[in-house]
């Protein structure tokens, strides 16, 4: 990372409003009640306990789970490499499955799943338990071993879970593709990650349309030599093309499946699996995650952040494709045994009642959204929330990008004005929220609080020293913590890069300023790095996209500020010569890049120029072009080529 390029600025929001949460719907909460059994009467108390005392917060996590053989020791941290109960044995899907099945958790409901118009599937703990195990099986028979790559390529149904947690359950690796990408996008992840099989679907639905997934497999595993079998789930029924001896549909290999398939002792440093994530050279990187470690920091992290429990329905309306999904939709919720709504489609359609008429159909009383969603039912209006009670709602939450103090004032009034708002920061690479809130802290619209338990992070300038309150500087965790990635698949140097930029910290990617409380206030990215509606996308490979088009020269892409979205991308493209601009050109270019990378990278502006700002090393000055959008001054400019 070059870290040379970053600037960051002073925060100039002034927010001081604070609010307090109704005492009576969170005196008994999880945290609570986890500082009352350590002897602490205050969160402060346990706060400090749990920095002074990493460690043994973290065994006592890891004590609530069940391990095939203990570890050895909680934490070996040989900078930059961290094991987790190192020597220990365990499977994340034992936790998630098996270990329910000698408790009342067996005959729950873990998920309600609601397609897109309006169909149900219900799975109970026990019946998701035996869809996993046939899966599982069936993946055995095609021969799929322990440590072979598994791709995903499913819209959001029951059985983009279920495989999941099939192929982990025999200790292969998955890397869920999310079904939004297009083919290009879906080969190189899959060559990366040199996948055996990959799942998918004939089709999705999307805003009453079906979207077709298995042609787009067909055209990517044409460069993914390492695929031998692809298996269909029917689903949108359209026409697909099989080939013989290599494609089978997934109700046909279930036929032939066992009942049972016994859970792989892993190791709790083994990898569960590698989830491909956009960063600032034009190739995304394959963050991996391991069973053990991963398992902890996201099983506290639901339980003691998202406060749930087993009389909750739980809504996160991520997809599994994207790492809150891995987290908080698939592992998290599981491995606390809490039931949850899965649902299939966008929170507007058919119109924006949907989403409330969720909640309160469903008594949601837990929901975890983005930014983005709700300023898009923001801007729908009032009259819509109106009409639905929601009455059971109890916690708030919001990821993936910082959340306006506007947005969140009408999220706690529309939704439950009595009911805490946990903005929770974290990335694909910490696994697990690691700046965030809980539900008895008094919050602060528009912050992330501080950091979790066991966690160290603080806010330094580019030379590692911690600048003052109010001061802008980048966002840096100081500490190991069980989630954390422990590899870039295939990029040992890309790995070390996070926590070499500023020696002897992570270093996140993200602006951010303490306040005088010690609350954070993130920014945004300040790396090429585009957050466009929550989504993660890298200006480098939006560009190769465009350049890959037989007009362009040249191309740069940058993410600009956006009302609903945060972020909006503007392309600037520079044409070869015998080319000319046209509406028509730039729909083509658009169209370009929907195609390669899929719908939600496709730049909401693109513009035609006769030339691009650029270092003498021949680097293109995104920096520059962004200040410019702002109206800023682009200040010293002298080492330009022009
Ligand atoms: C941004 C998503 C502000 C941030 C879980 C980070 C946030 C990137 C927040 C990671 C938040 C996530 N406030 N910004 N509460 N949560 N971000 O890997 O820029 O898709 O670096 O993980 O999202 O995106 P990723």
């Amino acid at each position: 990372m070059d870290i040379a390029d970053w600037k960051t600025t002073d925060w100039i929001l002034k927010e001081d409003r604070v609010f307090e949460s109704d005492p009576n719907l969170v005196k008994d909460s999880n945290i609570m009640t986890y500082a009352r059994g350590k002897g602490f009467s205050t969160l402060d108390e346990l706060y400090r306990w749990a920095k002074n005392n990493l460690e043994e917060f973290w065994k006592d996590m890891a004590s609530q789970l069940e391990w095939f053989a203990p570890w050895d020791v909680v934490l070996d941290w040989k900078y930059p490499d961290a094991r987790w109960f190192d020597g220990a044995k365990c499977n994340i899907v034992y936790n998630c499955l098996d270990r329910h099945m000698h408790t009342q958790v067996r005959n729950q409901v873990a998920f309600y799943w609601e397609g897109e118009s309006g169909a149900r599937r219900i799975y109970s703990y026990a019946s998701l338990f035996d869809e996993v195990n046939r899966f599982a099986n069936a993946l055995v028979r095609m021969g799929v071993q322990k440590g072979d790559r598994v791709a995903v390529y499913l819209p959001r149904i029951p059985e983009q879970i279920i495989a999941m947690l099939a192929i982990a359950r025999i200790g292969a690796i998955h890397t869920v593709i999310y079904s939004g990408l297009g083919s290009k996008a879906l080969a190189e992840r899959v060559q990366d990650a040199e996948a055996k099989v990959v799942i998918t679907a004939d089709g999705s639905y999307y805003r009453g349309k079906v979207v077709e997934l298995k042609p787009a497999v067909d055209e990517a595993i044409r460069f993914c030599p390492s695929v031998d079998k692809i298996i269909v789930v029917r689903r949108a029924k359209n026409r697909v093309m099989m080939v013989t001896g290599r494609d089978l549909y997934l109700d046909e290999a279930l036929a032939t499946a066992d009942r049972y398939q016994p859970c792989a002792e892993m190791e709790a440093e083994d990898p569960l699996f590698i989830l491909y994530t956009s960063g600032t050279t034009g190739k995304p990187k394959g963050v991996v995650h391991v069973h053990g470690g991963y398992m902890v920091g996201v099983y506290a992290t639901t339980k003691m952040v998202l406060d749930l429990r087993k009389e909750d329905m739980y809504w996160c309306t991520a997809d599994p494709g994207w790492i809150t999904g891995h987290s908080y939709i698939v592992y998290g919720p599981l491995l606390n045994g809490v039931t949850q709504l899965f649902y299939e489609g966008a929170p507007d359609f058919p119109d924006p009642a949907r989403m409330f008429y969720n909640i309160d159909h469903y008594g949601v009383s837990v929901l975890y959204t983005t930014p983005t969603a709700i300023r898009y039912l923001m801007h729908y209006g009032e009259r819509w929330p109106a009409k639905f009670p929601m009455e059971r709602i109890r916690v708030l939450g919001t990821v993936g990008e910082p959340i306006n103090p506007e947005a969140w004032i009408w999220y706690r009034e529309a939704f439950c004005d009595r009911c805490p708002v946990i903005d929770t920061w974290w990335q694909t690479e910490t696994g697990m929220h690691i700046v965030t809130p809980v539900v008895n802290m008094p919050l602060k619209p528009g912050s992330a609080a501080r950091p979790f338990l066991g966690i160290e992070a603080d806010v330094m300038d580019a030379d590692g020293n911690p600048v003052p309150p109010g001061k802008g500087g980048f966002l840096v965790i100081k500490t190991p913590w069980p989630s954390m990635m422990r590899d870039i698949y295939k990029d040992r140097e890309k790995y070390e890069s996070y926590w070499k930029t500023i020696e002897g910290v992570y270093v996140a990617g993200d602006a951010c300023t303490k306040d005088e409380d010690g609350y954070f206030w993130i920014q945004g990215r300040v790396d090429d790095v585009i957050k466009k509606a929550g989504y993660r996308l890298g200006s480098m490979e939006i560009e190769s996209a465009l350049v890959g088009h037989e007009a362009v020269a040249e191309a740069a892409a940058i993410g600009i500020p956006d009302e609903v979205k945060g972020e909006a991308i503007k392309a600037f493209v520079v044409l070869k010569q015998g080319f000319s601009a046209s509406d028509y050109l730039a729909d083509q270019l658009k169209q370009q890049v929907r195609e390669n990378m899929g719908v939600i990278a496709v730049p909401d502006e693109v513009v035609f120029v006769d030339s691009l700002p650029k270092t003498r090393s021949g680097k293109i000055m995104r920096r520059l072009l962004k200040a410019k959008e702002a109206g800023l001054e682009v200040g010293d400019t002298s080492t330009l080529e022009e």
